[in-house]
């Protein structure tokens, strides 16, 4: 069967354009968007943070080379990479930290290595672990994947350890509980968060119970960013935690794993075996190292501009703007039945280089936050979008 990349899918199946699924770039995609003007003047209300164009790539590299040579990394070990990775032990309390080159691969290896020999791996029904990682667990390292919280963001504890105690009244032959996975924020819940007490108290039970945990925070810096929880505190509940370098750390691919010494200390050899462990890894953790630097800050002026911006619009008759509950970067926006969705957003992109998702048949979509916010003042957006819903 030919590989199906994600983007194709959702736009075959139509899934792009339903609100209560995933808010994508997919839009960006066939509408040329993402060929000119330059990255520095354009805002896109969709993803997650800046994918940058080949051109804006390399251009920000020679700037961080010019600014200090980047030291080349040999198959993951030395220069730039190994900056990085105790970067991300430290910022999140970590005893070690290992670059992978792909976030499906740092969810894989660590569910392997934390679970040993048991079989039995708890995880959020709608997270990528479940739903978009191809099987892996199964087919590539014999787990058996328990999924609870059908089509809901999270599971609580007492789901947990309901699923988990009554196992031996279900089941004759006993198999031990590997681990659980957790993803926060989740990505096909359009960014919500897992509530941090229910985390809490997750991570209580689990080590009670000598159950290991595992973050799949390829976005934890977003929740960080609208719970107010520092990534060292989230991280502090897990045994490992994985962290994306290319949804809004600018890198092409990439990966982090954090966790404990014995337990990063086993992955080099699995890289391998996996066939991922390639000779240069510069490029990618140079550029995520760069943006890494200050983000936080840029985070959190992003979400000020956020806040700014869309009480200001919410103030102008026909456009609503909200948060979702619990929700983290992304916000639903509603026209009313009188505005013309499609001219705005043609007007918004072509007079303002301000770029906004598809709305559905009632004029609904959905506005990622990002820090492309950051390249206009709120008063340019504001007016942009007054103007252009006239
Ligand atoms: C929540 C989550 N986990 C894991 C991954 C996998 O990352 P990668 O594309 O680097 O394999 C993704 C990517 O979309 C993701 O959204």
């Amino acid at each position: 069967m030919a590989p199906v990349s994600r983007r194709n899918f959702l736009k075959s199946t139509g899934m792009a354009t339903l609100p209560a699924l995933v808010a994508t770039p997919v839009f960006a995609a066939g509408t040329g968007y993402r060929q000119s003007p330059k990255a520095s003047a354009v805002i896109k209300f969709y993803g997650d943070g800046e994918m940058f164009e080949p051109a804006d790539y390399l251009n920000i590299l020679q700037q961080v080379q010019t600014a200090a040579p980047i030291a080349r990394d040999t198959y993951g070990s030395g220069g730039v990479v190994e900056a990085l990775e105790k970067k991300f032990a430290e910022l999140t309390g970590k005893e070690k930290a290992i670059y992978m080159p792909s976030g499906t691969m740092a969810n894989q290896l660590a569910i392997a290595v934390l679970s040993g020999e048991n079989t039995k791996v708890f995880v959020q029904d709608t997270s990528h672990f479940y739903r978009d990682e191809a099987d892996a667990s199964q087919s590539v390292f014999q787990k058996r994947l328990m999924p609870l919280a059908k089509d809901e963001p999270f599971f609580t504890a007492q789901q947990l350890q309901k699923a988990i105690e009554t196992i031996p009244s279900e089941e004759v032959f006993k198999t031990g509980v590997g681990a659980v996975s957790i993803e926060n924020p989740v990505r096909r819940a359009n960014g919500k968060m897992v509530p941090v007490d229910e985390l809490r108290t997750i991570s209580a039970y689990c080590r009670t119970n000598n159950i290991k945990l595992h973050l799949d925070g390829a976005r934890i810096f977003l929740a960080s960013g609208w719970s107010g929880i520092t990534v060292k505190e989230y991280a502090s509940l897990f045994d490992t935690v994985y962290i994306s370098l290319y949804k809004y750390f600018g890198a092409a691919g990439g990966a982090v794993l954090c966790g404990d010494k014995a337990v990063i200390d086993k992955m080099p050899h699995l890289i391998k075996v996996h066939g991922g462990s390639m000779y240069g890894n510069w490029a990618n953790t140079a550029m995520a190292l760069h943006r890494l630097e200050g983000f936080e800050n840029r985070l959190q002026n992003t979400i000020t501009r956020a806040n700014e911006v869309f009480a200001a619009l919410n103030k102008l008759p026909g456009i609503t703007i909200k948060p979702l509950p619990g929700g983290t970067n992304i916000y639903s926006l509603e026209l009313s039945a009188k505005t013309n969705g499609k001219k705005m957003r043609d007007t918004l992109n072509t007079a303002y280089n301000i770029r906004i998702g598809g709305l559905n048949e009632y004029n609904q979509g959905f506005l990622s936050v990002n820090e492309t916010l950051l390249n206009q003042d709120s008063a340019y957006i504001i007016n942009a979008f007054k103007k252009s819903m006239e």
